[in-house]
């Protein structure tokens, strides 16, 4: 499976502070946003990545990524000229993927929760059909919302409905089989001019292959695409990662912990993150010394 990691989009709601930077290169604590869903493709086991994103902040993801060699994994890249949808990542990245199953994943998604990698590669290893997430929020009118019917069965999924009749959010993290590029083409423009990606969803509901996942209360699925989300985001990360010591979204320890690099390179990232704390937690784990 490859994985799409989308970070394109206006960021209209974070300006002025996106008016000169890409929103998925803010700061989220210690840490620049792209590396939590980074993180999350990678604790999927998903190696070949695909970053999308506009044409005037695509070099400075180059920058910080390169080839993926970092962090075991390899990365390719795409511009999406103008923020025309979710969906359409998969118009970009047709040829790329070439017939292979994706997940994607928003830049701007934290996804933070136990047994995160056995909910991801279950997902991943699932032969045919999509895989969503489900998250109760408060506020669901935000986001693409998913009902079920008495059984626990998904029977609608609607795009920011005004009056929604769940509080089931589908968070930003997708997983799809090998049709998701012909189903991206046969979707259309919404009436806000984006191809949907809560349509691309509701064509796998009406084949009845539409797997939808209910993220327990012990998770915590983020979007930092606000203000007020965005610092909620990082005071997240600072509480769990000081009360708790371990890390939260660092793809060179994901990288590691999967095996996708060893201690050596792991070494040299910590060596290179100099008097971090990110760099001591790193070089502690090089060495052994954490579980
Ligand atoms: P949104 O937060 O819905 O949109 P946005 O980032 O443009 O922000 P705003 O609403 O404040 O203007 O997008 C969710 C994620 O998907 C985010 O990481 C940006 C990305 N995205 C694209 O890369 N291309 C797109 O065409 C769209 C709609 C979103």
């Amino acid at each position: 499976m490859k994985g799409i990691l989308l970070a394109g989009g206006s960021g209209s709601r974070l300006h002025p502070m996106t008016l000169a930077a890409s929103k998925q290169l803010l700061p989220v604590y210690d840490k620049p946003m792209v590396y939590y869903p980074l993180s999350t493709l990678m604790l999927a086991g998903i190696r070949d990545i695909m970053l999308i994103s506009t044409p005037e902040d695509l070099p400075q993801f180059k920058r910080l990524l390169g080839d993926g060699s970092r962090f075991g994994v390899k990365f390719d890249y795409a511009v999406q000229p103008t923020p025309d949808g979710i969906a359409q990542a998969f118009l970009i990245g047709s040829d790329w993927l070439d017939g292979e199953a994706c997940a994607l994943a928003l830049g701007d998604n934290l996804i933070h929760a136990d047994n995160l990698s056995t909910l991801l590669r279950n997902a991943a290893s699932r032969p045919a059909g999509a895989t969503v997430f489900a998250y109760q929020v408060r506020d669901p009118e935000r986001y693409g919302v998913v009902a079920f019917d008495a059984d626990g069965k998904a029977v609608e999924v609607v795009e920011k409905p005004a009056a929604p009749t769940s509080n089931w959010a589908i968070t930003g993290l997708y997983f799809y089989d090998q049709q998701v590029s012909d189903i991206a083409r046969s979707i259309k423009p919404s009436p806000r001019g984006e191809l949907e990606i809560t349509d691309l969803n509701r064509v796998y509901l009406e084949m009845g292959t539409l797997n939808v996942e209910k993220l327990s209360r012990g998770c915590a699925w983020l979007d930092a695409g606000t203000p007020d989300s965005l610092l909620q985001a990082a005071t997240f990360v600072q509480t769990i990662q000081s009360r708790t010591g371990m890390l939260v979204g660092c793809p060179e320890e994901v990288a590691f912990r999967m095996g996708f690099i060893d201690a050596d390179l792991l070494r040299r990232h910590a060596t290179q993150l100099g008097k971090t704390e990110l760099g001591r937690v790193l070089m502690e784990l090089a060495e052994g010394e954490q579980s």
